[in-house]
């Protein structure tokens, strides 16, 4: 759907062109003064130089040939020679009528018969999700729906971690505490158990036991190392014990992520993509780009333009085990073969950008994608405490999210059962919805690579930029709207919509809802989520101040009011919509 800038634009190239100027100078933006104008046009100022013109001059041509629109209801020159634009509120009623209509409310389809994979999540199997990680989730949750609403055939991979040392450390430690399980027994040929010989709780205390032992231990730290080995050459019992621990981790991670409201349509392992190993290394050697340096085997990547080093991609370590980037590589090949996407996305920690920038220059030059393939790597900065250091639990130790969750949940119930009117039972579901917003909406609304700081007063904050505030004035409009509905007039114009608005406050918001397709496209095309919080934020404080402002109900002329109602219901449509696409939703009531 063409946007209202665009329509705009269109009329004031016109008007460049029929005054004798190039068409192209008309481009017109939302203005940055909005106490003056609505729209602006600095064309006459960029022309003024090419024409040997002072800009006034070439603005009241323009401004001449613009006389009869039928968009602008003013249109003024300023000097030097800005030209300064209102738009009629027919026109604009007219754009959100033809809004409402279509599904998308006017995003495009930019991905229109594209795949798109978002790598995301990330976490490691057999350790705690931690806070760490929920950055990660929430980001490409968010862009993972962006991305399926503005058209693209997405999937969401978690991408677990579970191919590292971490598993030897589980086995070596297993080992120790429990010598006799049958796993442990070179002779065993027989089935093994079916039901694994820990739950998740003790494989989340082995994991931080093993790995501290092996930083005082040595004789510990090679144990483990070799049983990585081991199982990596794929040993009998510890691919058992390994299976035990991912399925026992598995179920772990879906029940977390049900509770963030995350889901992935693949749960692919690191461990999938080493059978494309050796091929790939074969193919590497074959084309001249690996080769060997001090015992590893490199790739070099770096480029003539580059202002800071990027040393090579090593592929192959001296002791000849490979690394992460080698699995990162090897899953572009498993990708490039079971998917063919046309934009692969890696929301990860911004600290794993040389990683990613190593990877894909390799994958480029090795074809191992197609040169029309996109990568794109969003890297995002850390949650902090309010000290400003990594957030941790009161004693110091990595907070669980688990425990995050239910904290911001019990913040949250504090705050709603004061007032309410409802069940206990209501109450706790409406403070989880809550505080999966403030948790969500505290994340996305900073640009993703800045630190934050998590501030779970603030974030759980009815009033200010806050998921919270989103929330309440999206059960405030529905509040109007079933009262509208239970009354007696609704029937007979319920299909009024919009109309031209009446006051300034109106005008503003109906101005604001005119945006949303472009707003969801940028957050697409620039992987920021944070440019949707701040859309929604603003038609949040429209609506307020309309509300505020104006006797919605009580309005007596009916098809006024009716034309209220259908403003109130586009405004409730694109919040409603945004924070989907965020990740999170709103109660009936709050
Ligand atoms: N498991 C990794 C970590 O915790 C993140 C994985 C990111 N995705 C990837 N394809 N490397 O750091």
């Amino acid at each position: 759907m063409e946007k209202l800038n665009a329509v705009l634009s269109g009329e004031l190239m016109k008007a460049f062109e029929s005054a004798g100027y190039d068409a192209s100078y008309g481009k017109v933006t939302v203005s940055n003064r909005p106490d003056l104008c609505e729209y602006q046009c600095n064309g006459a100022m960029a022309a003024a130089k090419a024409y040997h013109k002072a800009p006034f001059m070439i603005a009241d041509d323009v401004v001449a040939a613009l006389k009869d629109s039928d968009v602008f209801s003013d249109v003024q020159v300023v000097k030097p020679g800005f030209i300064n634009l209102k738009v009629k509120e027919t026109f604009v009623a007219s754009c959100l009528n033809r809004e409402a209509q279509d599904p998308k409310l006017g995003c495009d389809d930019l991905g229109k018969g594209r795949k798109m994979i978002i790598d995301y999540g990330g976490p490691n199997v057999a350790k705690p999700l931690h806070v760490g990680h929920l950055r990660s989730a929430i980001i490409g949750e968010s862009l993972k729906r962006i991305g399926r609403f503005a058209g693209y055939d997405v999937a969401g991979d978690v991408h677990l971690g579970d191919w590292g040392l971490q598993m030897g450390l589980i086995i070596a430690e297993l080992r120790h505490r429990k010598p006799d399980l049958i796993y442990f027994d070179d002779t065993y040929t027989g089935e093994y158990p079916e039901d694994a010989p820990f739950t998740i709780g003790e494989l989340e205390e082995i994991y931080p036991a093993a790995s501290a032992k092996s930083k005082v231990d040595e004789a510990f730290a090679e144990e483990a190392h070799d049983a990585t080995a081991m199982l990596q050459q794929g040993k009998r019992g510890y691919r058992a014990i390994w299976n035990h621990i991912l399925n026992v981790s598995v179920a772990d991670l879906k029940k977390n992520y049900q509770f963030l409201n995350v889901t992935f349509d693949l749960w692919k392992k690191e461990s999938d993509a080493q059978p494309y190993i050796p091929d790939m290394i074969q193919m590497l050697k074959d084309k001249g780009l690996a080769y060997e340096s001090n015992g590893a085997l490199v790739v070099d990547v770096k480029e003539e333009t580059d202002t800071k080093e990027v040393p090579p991609c090593i592929i192959v370590k001296s002791d000849g085990a490979t690394l992460y980037s080698t699995t990162d590589l090897a899953t572009l090949v498993e990708r490039e073969k079971l998917f063919a996407p046309d934009y692969v996305l890696y929301v990860v920690d911004k600290r794993q950008e040389m990683h990613f920038r190593q990877v894909f220059r390799t994958a480029r030059k090795a074809d191992i994608v197609r040169p029309e393939t996109k990568l794109g790597f969003l890297g995002f900065g850390t949650m902090n405490g309010k000290d400003g250091k990594p957030f941790k639990t009161r004693d110091g130790g990595v907070m669980r999210l688990e425990v995050l969750i239910r904290e911001i949940t019990e913040a949250v119930y504090e705050k709603i059962k004061e007032n309410r009117t409802v069940s206990e039972e209501e109450a706790m579901d409406t403070a989880r919805i809550v505080a999966l917003s403030a948790i969500k909406y505290g994340d996305l609304s900073n640009q993703a690579s800045k630190d934050y700081v998590f501030d779970v007063d603030r974030f759980t904050s009815f009033e200010g930029d806050t998921g919270p505030y989103i929330l309440y004035t999206i059960v405030r409009i529905k509040s109007i709207i079933h009262k509208y509905e239970d009354s007696a007039e609704a029937k007979e114009v319920s299909a009024a919509g919009v109309c031209a608005a009446r006051s300034d406050g109106e005008k503003a918001l109906q101005l604001l809802l005119t945006r949303f397709g472009e707003t969801v496209e940028a957050a697409f095309t620039e992987t920021a989520p944070h440019k949707l919080c701040a859309y929604i934020y603003d038609v949040s404080n429209a609506f307020n101040k309309f509300y505020h402002e104006t006797r919605i109900l009580a309005e007596e002329d009916e098809a006024v009011k009716a034309g209220y109602i259908s403003l109130l219901a586009l405004t409730r449509k694109v919040l409603e919509i945004s924070i989907d696409l965020l990740g999170f939703e709103a109660p009936e009531r709050m």
